[in-house]
């Protein structure tokens, strides 16, 4: 039998590299612009850190973690995520007490998962994260930073931000109680998952994808009647900081993350492009972890965006692209040659725009529907009537179809005007 790749781990053929190389390329950018500051992180952990970070009863540390004894007998981890390294590096490197740290970090992370379309055991993460920032000032940074990334890469019709607030952890345990209270009484009737959740995490529950579960939830107890004032105040300041600055989001009660280390602000971005795994980034908030390390208390916030998510997005996206902008149909010898030379006058005055000549014979009919498939916003027609008087026809191939004749002459210049009209 031949050794085949582990599953779940991808192998990337150069145009996949090119394009996460793109993506990293802007992300590394953008940090920079905002005075992010790059680090460097081992791969492998001691397992008691992502059980004490990431939290007992979450799916990642009962089923999901690559753990082994190394030949000393130690347990070590391969990382799962890179929130728990950083804030052990951020401590054990002095970064943390009294000061203000803005940090950025990329690479693979393992996580034993079903794999399928956009979601892997092994996958490439970049973070940063930000400490001794107490407000919902950073947090805005955070996400419009996260924006920047999305518009500079082309991306950003295609997510949209989903944001909450779980409050302080009092407020949590308290809901946590009256929300598995509630959930008790319909136990037989939720999802297996969900009843697996109800004794080690019900907050998971709010996320279930299951249609009979988020039906059972809609009476269920909201975690925003709990919620104390002071994170109620600071998740009303991050809001009105994201409409001043134009970013637009919904308020989504279910997310809660699959981590537990989070309090106040959660948010993810969600695309709907991926199928079920929609989610290219997630963060927020995590004001204890610090000193349940056992350091000093400092404030916390971070994301993680998933490259191989965000590469498929792009990948997707060039595929989609069209082949040609003003496609030229034409028949008999004659209007070939015209629509040779005239394909060649366009190509000069407008650079960057994809001109395609149909070549060989063919019926205008089946001509056009070549036309249409190519993308292209112009198709020209070139018969012998047009030859003989000299114009072309133009058929916008957008909504309305317009069809209109000029004169070849001012042919490159109506192309010229359409295109800087369009932009
Ligand atoms: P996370 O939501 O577990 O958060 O992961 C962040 C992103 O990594 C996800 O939104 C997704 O794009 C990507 N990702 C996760 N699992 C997979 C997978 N199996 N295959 C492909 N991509 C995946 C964290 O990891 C937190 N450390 C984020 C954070 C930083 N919170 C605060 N600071």
């Amino acid at each position: 039998m031949k050794i085949q790749a582990v599953r779940g781990m991808q192998d990337l053929l150069p145009a996949q590299k090119k394009i996460s190389r793109t993506i990293e390329d802007v992300v590394r950018e953008v940090l920079a612009a905002y005075g992010y500051r790059e680090i460097g992180l081992p791969q492998l952990e001691q397992t008691e850190l992502f059980k004490r970070v990431v939290g007992e009863n979450t799916d990642i540390v009962e089923k999901e973690m690559y753990t082994f004894d190394d030949r000393n007998g130690e347990s070590l981890t391969l990382r799962p995520e890179g929130t728990a390294g950083c804030v052990r590096f951020a401590e054990q490197n002095g970064l943390l007490f009294n000061q203000v740290q803005r940090l950025w970090y990329s690479g693979a992370m393992f996580r034993y998962e079903r794999p399928q379309k956009g979601r892997y055991r092994q996958f490439d993460q970049i973070g940063a994260e930000c400490f001794g920032m107490p407000g919902p000032d950073v947090d805005a940074e955070l996400l419009l930073m996260n924006a920047r990334i999305w518009r500079k890469l082309g991306l950003d019709g295609d997510i949209r931000l989903e944001l909450n607030s779980l409050g302080n952890p009092d407020a949590r345990v308290k809901f946590k109680e009256k929300l598995a209270g509630y959930l008790q009484a319909y136990e037989q009737d939720l999802d297996e998952d969900s009843q697996r959740r109800l004794t080690s995490n019900p907050l998971r529950i709010l996320d279930s994808k299951s249609s009979k579960t988020q039906e059972i939830l809609r009476g269920a107890p909201v975690l925003s009647d709990f919620m104390d004032n002071e994170s109620k105040q600071h998740f009303e300041g991050l809001r009105r900081l994201l409409d001043d600055n134009g970013i637009a989001y919904e308020v989504n009660p279910n997310i809660v993350r699959g981590l537990d280390y989070y309090n106040k602000t959660v948010f993810e971005w969600i695309t709907t492009t991926l199928g079920s795994q929609g989610t290219v980034c997630g963060g927020g908030r995590y004001d204890g972890l610090v000193e349940q390390l056992g350091g000093k208390p400092s404030p916390g916030v971070g994301f993680a965006m998933g490259l191989d998510r965000l590469s498929l997005m792009l990948a997707e996206k060039m595929e989609s692209s069209k082949d040609a902008d003003v496609y030229v149909v034409s028949q008999g010898n004659a209007a070939r040659a015209t629509a040779l030379r005239l394909a060649e006058s366009i190509r000069d005055q407008l650079s960057g725009k994809k001109v395609v000549v149909h070549c060989g014979d063919g019926k205008f009919k089946s001509q056009m529907k070549k036309a249409d498939a190519s993308g292209a916003d112009l198709a020209l027609v070139l018969g012998e009537d047009e030859v003989a008087a000299g114009t072309v026809s133009i058929k916008s191939l957008r909504e309305g179809g317009e069809q209109s004749t000029i004169s070849q002459e001012t042919l490159a210049q109506y192309c010229l005007d359409y295109f800087s009209k369009e932009n």
